[in-house]
């Protein structure tokens, strides 16, 4: 093919070329190993010297009229290039990340829910109690060797009198006594909140924890009611997955005082290191005359139970947990299994 034909001939075959693909076949084309313009040189060979000389050169500008072709058409086709090559519409879009409910929160509102079923009504007390009701009313005043049952965070003192001294609250029970200062019996209450305790922690023991108070005052009370009720609600939360126990023991504000313990029944989906252990799982007891006293109630006429439920024991046992300071660890990867 002669020069001019070569080059018209390339010029045309460009502008029509729409793809890389369709640009790589035209170089290819004419200036390939095999191509047009090495052909042309080719057939130089057999040409005298001053004809293949001049014969050269023109070969060489019609490389370079070429390649300056190829070039253009190469940044047309980049600058045309749309952003997305190929666009899915069936692809399923990106999961958008949400919050998740705390473990706590829900057990918590399972908990509330299966007392509210029975008649329970739900207050809240202050996480900043004064002395008074955290501990003297309870019937332990100043020095009284239960206190050391409850390892305190006190807070410094500006210049009140002592039984006004804060502290964060080491229990829910001081709600028991505001309640009944402005509540006349009958009743039923739950009171559910946060604790704290001056403790170290490990595995079981966290310095911040919740209980769920209950409090049940009217005529005729016995323990009876009190394991009744406790039983239907723990069944109502385990659905029937566990056993209970109850214990004698002691608490200055109740009288007998007891704790209950609870055992899962065998079952293959709680870990079985656990299945065979007792947990404590609340205090509870009568609740001592002396507070009825206290709050001004007829004597004599009122009966109640008391009980504080450990909640993060009962989300432990539930969720087959072995550390309790996963609760507040801000783990996501433990979080994000809620
Ligand atoms: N407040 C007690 C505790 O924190 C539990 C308890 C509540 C015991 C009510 C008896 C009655 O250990």
């Amino acid at each position: 093919m002669n020069l001019e034909r070569l080059n018209t001939q390339a010029q045309q075959e460009i502008s029509n070329v729409k793809s890389f693909q369709d640009l790589e076949n035209w170089r290819v084309k004419y200036l390939g190993r095999k191509g047009e313009l090495s052909l042309f040189f080719d057939s130089l060979k057999s040409l005298s010297f001053p004809l293949r000389k001049k014969q050269g050169q023109k070969g060489n500008q019609t490389r370079q009229f070429l390649l300056s072709l190829y070039q253009q058409k190469r940044e047309d086709l980049e600058k045309n290039q749309p952003d997305f090559e190929f666009f899915d519409l069936t692809r399923p879009g990106e999961k958008i990340k949400k919050g998740y409910l705390h473990p706590l929160t829900l057990i918590l509102r399972e908990i509330v829910h299966s007392f509210e079923k029975i008649g329970f009504e739900v207050v809240e007390g202050p996480e900043i109690e004064t002395e008074y009701y955290d501990f003297d009313a309870l019937r332990m005043p100043e020095n009284h060797p239960a206190r050391d049952m409850w390892d305190t965070f006190w807070i410094k003192p500006k210049g009140k009198s002592r039984a006004s001294k804060l502290l964060l609250r080491t229990q829910t029970s001081p709600m028991q006594i505001r309640y009944m200062e402005k509540h006349q019996p009958p009743f039923r209450i739950i009171v559910p909140g946060k604790c704290f305790r001056f403790e170290a922690t490990d595995a079981q023991h966290e310095f911040q924890f919740h209980q769920v108070e209950g409090l049940m005052v009217a005529e005729n009370i016995s323990l009876a009611n009190f394991k009744f009720i406790i039983r239907e609600v723990i069944e109502d939360i385990f659905k029937h997955q566990v056993e209970l126990r109850f214990r004698p023991s002691y608490f200055p504000f109740v009288t007998p005082g007891l704790e209950v313990d609870i055992r899962q029944k065998q079952d293959t989906r709680y870990k079985k290191q656990d299945t065979n252990e007792w947990l404590e799982i609340m205090g509870a007891g009568m609740v001592h005359p002396q507070l009825f006293k206290n709050v001004g109630y007829e004597a004599n006429r009122w009966q109640g139970f008391a009980f504080g439920l450990g909640v993060e024991r009962i989300a432990m046992i539930k969720y087959g947990l072995d550390d309790i300071r996963l609760f507040f660890g801000s783990d996501a990867r433990f979080l994000e299994q809620f």
